[in-house]
């Protein structure tokens, strides 16, 4: 039967996806280098890169490679790096001293790559557990994580990343009222331009079993940390943990770990419209090189496509494993 006019489609969606130049116009979200924030891990040492068997691909850099890595970022185009340390053993204790030490291996790092990548933004780790002897971001009292001592480590431990010359503080405590207590310290220190990103929205998550590796605090780490991290059926106190956060002087916010939480992003980023970061942790980046690994998916495909989705739910950055592989991609 010859169709009649009327029975033909209304609107034919496929024609701007018939060729890759319709594609190109038509494509509404973009992934760049720029969009990508780098975690690293330090470690004590010269020359090394170690590899962590739980993040393929991943490494601890003594803070001379550290150091290269950053000029290597620098020039792909990645805005900023993110330190995180693996403590020796020895130097995790009760008091956990290690993290406000002005010599410690994150400030170390923070120093060399200000004097090899100037231009590259170094964003610092506060929370406890890498030099906590029972591996909790905060301090154990009686079998309790207490609150406002904590905080008042966090501002020693922020003093000294700055002192070192970061750009970026990064809470990721979840403890309340350190935002206020961190802004507060570094405008009276004349630190009034370091910034922070908060991590606002971190949820109690099995997504970082190999981060707990990567910095040497799985077997430290005694029972769980739900009393201050969210718990994953929440989205509501997400909202009100930004909402304070901003309140209290947060420059950007984040959403911990990413994928499973991209609900939050799009309402975090459409409420508040403030900078907006998701971290794709260790555990989703593991399970993408695992995968890829076995010949199960396109690791790369894969790889692009997971962090398109942060783009897509309004973030504006996203802190990934992947930065070095996903910048030399997109740039090629
Ligand atoms: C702890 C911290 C964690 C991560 C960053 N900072 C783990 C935790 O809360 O136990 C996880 C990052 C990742 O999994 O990639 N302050």
């Amino acid at each position: 039967m010859t169709p009649t006019v009327a029975s033909f489609p209304a609107a034919r969606l496929r024609r701007t996806r018939s060729t890759p130049a319709i594609r190109d116009l038509v494509r509404e979200n973009s992934l760049g280098s720029s969009d990508l924030i780098w975690p690293v891990f330090v470690r004590d040492g010269n020359g090394i890169e170690e590899p962590i068997p739980s993040m393929p691909g991943v490494v601890r850099r003594s803070v001379d490679k550290i150091a290269e890595a950053a000029v290597e970022a620098q020039a792909l185009g990645i805005p900023a790096i993110c330190l995180f340390p693996y403590t020796d053993a020895s130097l995790k204790t009760e008091d956990c001293v290690e993290a406000w030490n002005p010599d410690n291996l994150t400030n170390q790092a923070v120093r060399a790559i200000k004097a090899a990548a100037p231009d590259i933004a170094v964003m610092t780790d506060v929370a406890l557990d890498p030099y906590n002897i029972n591996g909790h971001d905060g301090f154990v009292v009686d079998g309790e994580i207490v609150n406002d001592a904590t905080v008042e480590a966090l501002v020693k431990m922020t003093l000294a990343q700055a002192e070192a010359g970061a750009d970026i503080i990064g809470p990721s405590d979840m403890m309340d009222g350190r935002i206020s207590a961190m802004r507060n310290a570094l405008e009276q220190a004349g630190h009034s331009n370091v910034m922070i990103l908060s991590y606002s929205a971190k949820y109690a998550s099995g997504y970082y079993g190999p981060f707990r590796d990567a910095v040497g605090a799985s077997g430290a780490l005694n029972g769980d940390k739900k009393t201050y991290q969210m718990d994953p059926a929440n989205g509501d106190e997400a909202i009100r943990l930004v909402q304070r956060d901003l309140s209290e002087g947060a420059d950007m916010v984040m959403i911990k770990p990413g994928i499973a939480y991209l609900d939050i992003c799009h309402r975090v980023k459409s409420t508040f419209g403030a900078p907006t970061y998701a971290y794709q942790v260790s555990g989703e980046y593991a399970m993408i090189q695992a995968a890829a690994q076995n010949g199960w998916i396109n690791g790369e495909q894969v790889m692009l496509e997971s962090l398109m989705a942060f783009k897509r739910a309004g973030c504006d950055g996203i802190l990934t494993y992947f930065a070095p592989e996903v910048a030399r991609l997109l740039n090629r």
